[in-house]
Formats: structure tokens, C-alpha cells, sequence
């Protein structure tokens, strides 16, 4: 199946510098839609009839959030967009900044309307400063054109911690305190940022507004699979003839990303939704792409036969025990011992014994810890032992260290 570009369908076509390259390319149209013909209870409607769900990384009901804010009480409320995109091997939502910033304006000034909102964030990752200026520009042109006279749009920008891509963490962070996971409930949508109901939505998500309300809920619903509506847009990474931004629809498989678009060649693993993504074999690259067979925000590394899983991990590990947040102690004390026996593998000192405690380890820390990042931070281990069992035991036979480092 070849590429199906909605998302986008702008990207490399206007001028991410002149918004009149965007007005001649519909832009606006369903901005200009939405407040002239359309309540906001029916732009929510729409929404919700569409299935469009996350592309953040949890797939959660897109207008079943919009509604739950829209329905909160309190007059002040908040829409943000979350392009901190921190997840290892994702540059999706960069490319999308980078390319068509005005499709993203109008998606966010759509769901500021929907909810009641008159001040919304964009959440920029520290590594896209770069961006800043583009996004400040076409935040100011749209202004000027007359599309944002019922929402403010701000860009506030990270600091560098992945865990503020967690929408909690993100919203302490644009309180000016330091990121860091919140209890739950209450969720955002009753009690997000500053207390007040707020709806918080991935760059990507925010991209499918626009087309949804343009083209209708039935359009977009005859796109995918029965339960993950439209497209998804992909970072291809690692051992890749053709790295690169795809956008396909819903349902295709793994290997037309992989090999067919991406030239992957000898392929041994690849890991799904990055660094607490599911890592699995070659053989699975029959899967369908959705919601119900795997996906996360879209992040594939290719790893090629040369190699080696107990190395993959140990970087992984390394990477997630230093960004862990550090409130909870199941993902802060995990994340290290984990990444602790990993390095005892990367030394040539593991043992079985080791492989029975990330076990244990995984299965502790999976239904404790309070975010995403402790609750899937095993998975690289648990799926690596489970498809690559081999591979931990021969260094234990062998006493042989990692190429780690
Ligand atoms: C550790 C961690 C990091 C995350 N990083 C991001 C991120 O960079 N971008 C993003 O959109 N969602 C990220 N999420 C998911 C957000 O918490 C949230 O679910 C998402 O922004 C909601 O938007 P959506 O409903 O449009 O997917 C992260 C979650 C966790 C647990």
C-alpha cells in the first residue's frame, strides 16, 4: 500500500513562511466552517463521531475528552498541544512543525472554540528552539489574518525532561514548577492546567481536526481500521535505507512501512513506539499498524542482524533510568536497577539469577508506578526475553561482554 498523505497533504507544498500559500491550499476553510456554520457541541459531535482517537500514545477518545472539558464546569479553560515529542526515534510532530504550522493553528484554534477556551499553549520541546521563530511567525500572520479573535495561542518551551511529554508533567511544567508526574484522578479534562479543565492533545491529533471537520466525520470514519480511524504518520529510524516521516493508513502492515517505503534490509528486530515500546521480531512484520495490534506515537527503530538485543536494551535502560522523574519510588528505584543488571550484562557478569530479577523487577513495577514511563519502562526487557532469550544466555556462557558504550 502506498503512502496515503492527510496529515501532510501541505508538507512540501506551501511555504511554512506565507500563510497565503496555506489560504490557497484550504487553509482556514474549516476553522471558517466551524465558527460560522457549526456550535460547539457539533464540532464536538463531529469529533466524536469520527473515532479519532490520540496520537500521542494512548489512543484515548479524542471528542470523548473535548466533551468531558467542554461539560466541566468553570468559564476558564485551556487547550494545549503537545509537541514536546521527547519519545526516542519520534521526529513526526517535528516535521509537521517544520512544515505546515498553520494546519496545527487551525486545529488548535478549532478545539479552543469546541471547548470555550480563549487562551491556548503549544508545549515546545527544548530541542526545537528552532522552531520558535517559525511558530511564533505563523502564530503572528494568523493573527493578522483574523483567524484567532476568539483564542490566544502562547508557545511555551520545555526544558529537556521526557517526562514532560507526559501530559501531567507538561502541565506542572507550563506552571513554571518543576515536571513532574501528578496523582490521577483528577484528570485533566475536570482539572488540568492551573486547576481548571483543560484539554491536552498531540501535535498529530491536533493536524486530523482540520480534515475531520472540512470533510466530515463519515469521510474520515471510512479511513483505517474498525477501531483506529484515518492515517498515522510514522518516524522510521535506525538501520534503514530511506529513514524518514510516512504517513499511511490505519491497518497497513509493518513490513509496507518498513521495507517497502523505509528499504529496510535484513531486519532482526524492530522496536514499536520507542524507548517503552514493544520490541519484536522480523517474523512479526505481518502486523497490521492500529490501536489494536501495536503502534504508540509511531516511533520505528530498525535494528539489522548486526545486533545485538542485550545492547539495545542496555542503552534503553540507560536512557529511561536518567530521565525517570523520580516521585515515584517503584519507577525511580526500578529504572536503575534495571539499567543496573543491564550494565552487569554489558561487563559479562550476568547470570541467571540476574534474568529472574528483571523479571521480577518488571512484573513489580508494571501495575505500581504512576505514570507511563515506570508502567512501560520493562517492556523492552520482558519482550526482549521473551523473543531473545538466547541471546542473554549466551553472554552468560560466555562471560562475554556487550559493545555497549
Ligand atoms: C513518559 C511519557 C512521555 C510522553 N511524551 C509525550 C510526547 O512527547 N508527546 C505526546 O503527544 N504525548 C506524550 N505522552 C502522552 C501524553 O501523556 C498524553 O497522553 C498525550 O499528550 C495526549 O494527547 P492525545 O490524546 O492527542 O494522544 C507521554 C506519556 C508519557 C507517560
Amino acid at each position: 500500500m502506498p503512502e496515503r498523505r492527510v496529515i501532510l497533504k501541505n508538507c512540501g507544498v506551501i511555504d511554512p513562511r506565507r500563510m497565503e500559500t496555506f489560504l490557497n491550499n484550504d487553509g482556514f476553510k474549516a476553522l471558517t466552517k466551524a465558527l460560522n456554520e457549526m456550535t460547539p457541541d457539533s464540532v464536538i459531535e463531529t469529533i466524536k463521531a469520527s473515532g479519532l482517537r490520540g496520537r500521542g500514545g494512548a489512543g484515548f477518545p479524542c471528542g470523548l475528552k473535548w466533551e468531558l472539558a467542554r461539560k466541566a464546569p468553570g468559564d476558564e479553560k485551556f487547550v494545549i498541544c503537545n509537541a514536546d515529542e521527547g519519545e526516542v526515534g519520534t521526529f513526526k510532530d517535528r516535521y509537521i512543525l517544520e512544515n505546515d504550522p498553520f494546519s496545527l493553528i487551525e486545529g488548535i484554534a478549532i478545539a479552543a472554540y469546541a471547548l470555550g477556551a480563549r487562551q491556548a499553549y503549544i508545549y515546545l520541546r527544548a530541542e526545537y528552539h528552532y522552531l520558535l521563530e517559525l511558530l511564533t511567525k505563523a502564530i503572528a500572520q494568523t493573527k493578522e489574518g483574523g483567524f484567532l479573535e476568539h483564542v490566544d495561542i502562547q508557545i511555551r518551551e520545555g526544558a529537556g525532561a521526557y517526562v514532560c511529554g507526559e501530559e501531567s508533567a507538561l502541565m506542572d511544567s507550563i506552571e513554571g514548577k518543576r515536571g513532574e508526574v501528578r496523582y490521577r484522578p483528577p484528570f485533566p479534562p475536570t482539572q488540568g492546567l492551573w486547576e481548571k479543565p483543560t484539554v491536552i492533545n498531540n501535535v498529530e491529533t491536533m493536524m486530523n481536526i482540520p480534515q475531520i471537520v472540512l470533510n466530515g466525520a463519515d469521510w474520515f470514519n471510512q479511513i483505517g481500521t474498525d477501531r483506529s480511524k484515518g492515517t498515522k504518520v510514522f518516524s522510521v529510524a535506525g538501520d534503514v535505507d530511506r529513514p524518514g516521516v510516512y504517513e499511511l493508513e490505519m491497518g497497513s502492515q509493518l513490513k509496507e512501512l518498513v521495507v517497502d517505503l523505509a528499504q529496510a534490509k535484513k531486519v532482526k528486530m524492530l522496536q514499536i513506539g520507542g524507548a517503552t515500546g514493544k520490541i519484536i521480531p522480523h517474523t512479526m512484520m505481518d502486523t497490521p499498524l492500529s490501536f489494536e495490534t501495536i503502534l504508540g506515537a509511531g516511533a520505528i527503530t530498525v535494528l539489522d542482524e548486526s545486533r545485538n538485543i542485550v545492547d539495545a536494551v542496555y542503552h534503553t535502560m540507560e536512557f529511561l533510568a536518567e530521565e525517570s522523574c523520580g516521585k515515584c519510588a517503584p519507577c525511580r528505584e526500578g529504572t536503575e536497577a534495571l539499567f543496573g543488571i543491564m550494565e552487569k550484562f554489558n561487563r559479562g557478569e550476568g547470570t541467571e539469577r540476574d534474568i529472574r530479577h528483571l523479571e521480577d523487577l518488571a512484573n513489580a513495577m508494571m501495575p505500581s508506578s504512576l505514570c507511563g514511563l515506570g508502567q512501560a519502562a520493562p517492556i523492552p526487557v520482558v519482550d526482549s526475553l521473551q523473543h531473545f532469550r538466547s541471546e542473554y544466555e549466551d553472554r552468560i556462557k560466555q562471560k562475554q561482554g556487550g559493545a555497549a558504550k
